[in-house]
């Protein structure tokens, strides 16, 4: 049955790749985007054109206030979401603590804890079967580095993902009997806009890929399918999880 999907951040990345595959199931797609507009556009434009209904809505998921109004803008144009994944999000540094700048802190944390938690809110007051709702999926995209606290440099972001896992553990338990599930997606070292200048410099790439046991970066597409299947019914009895995408985590010696 075809669904309503928004995806924060869905105008790049495994947030576009997720877009794409599920058009490709006939679900209609909600892409919010912060500063995309032409990207998030032309996304739109291809999925419309696989026969799907497909809007784009811009809000910085770091504004409690945008939050409200891309859930009420989805509602009025495509209807009340059935499903949500969490995508936007951004990275930091690499900082050491004592370099740490407290506004480029906040940023971080609005934007990848307070996104996440509050876009959750917004779906679980459409979704939740005790509020009228029909139920729904929220899959919210974590990251392998809250694992390992991240790697040098990146403790601040490990600290947001790991806040993302705990959440979404404590959200799955709350709202489980009302129709919702809620999984955390971990994506490892996946080749995005975000890891550019990763990828851009291949000596820095091939020490990367010698720390996953894969001995490779994840494809957008290998992170996106997963996440199209946590979304289906096939994955009905699933909530709460800490999800895996990574190659196998990190290579340890
Ligand atoms: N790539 C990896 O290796 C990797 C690994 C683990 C986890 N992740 C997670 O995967 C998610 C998607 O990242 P990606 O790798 O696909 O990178 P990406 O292409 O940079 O996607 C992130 C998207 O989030 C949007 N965004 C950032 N801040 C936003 C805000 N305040 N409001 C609305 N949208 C916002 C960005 O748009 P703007 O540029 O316009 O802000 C961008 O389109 C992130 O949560 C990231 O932490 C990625």
């Amino acid at each position: 049955m075809s669904k309503i999907v928004l995806i924060t951040g869905g105008a790049s990345g495994i947030g576009a790749a997720t877009a794409r595959l599920l058009a490709g199931h006939g679900h209609d797609i909600a892409i919010n985007y912060r500063t995309r507009e032409r990207q998030a556009r032309s996304l739109a434009e291809e999925l419309e054109e696989r026969g799907v209904r497909a809007i784009t809505v811009q809000a910085d998921v770091a504004q409690p206030a945008d939050i409200e109004r891309l859930y009420r803008e989805v509602d009025e144009r495509l209807g009340a979401v059935d499903a949500v994944v969490n995508s936007a999000g951004i990275g930091a540094g690499p900082t050491r603590v004592d370099e740490a700048d407290a506004e480029a802190l906040e940023r971080l944390f609005r934007t990848n804890v307070l996104g996440v938690i509050l876009s959750s809110r917004e779906a679980v007051r459409r979704m939740s079967t005790a509020r009228g709702g029909k139920g729904g999926v929220i899959i919210n995209i974590s990251s392998m580095a809250a694992t390992i606290g991240g790697r040098p440099g990146a403790s601040f972001y490990a600290a947001s993902k790991g806040a993302v896992d705990a959440f979404t553990v404590g959200l799955a338990k709350e709202v489980a009997r009302e129709g919702i599930r809620a999984v955390s997606v971990r994506p490892g070292f996946t080749l995005t806009e975000m890891t550019t200048t990763y990828a851009t410099d291949p000596k820095l790439l091939e020490y990367i890929a010698s720390t996953i046991p894969m001995g490779r970066p994840g494809l957008v597409e290998e992170v996106a399918r997963p996440i199209v299947w946590l979304l289906s019914d096939e994955a009905s009895f699933i909530t709460g999880s800490l999800f895996d995408v990574s190659g196998g985590g990190f290579r340890l010696g």
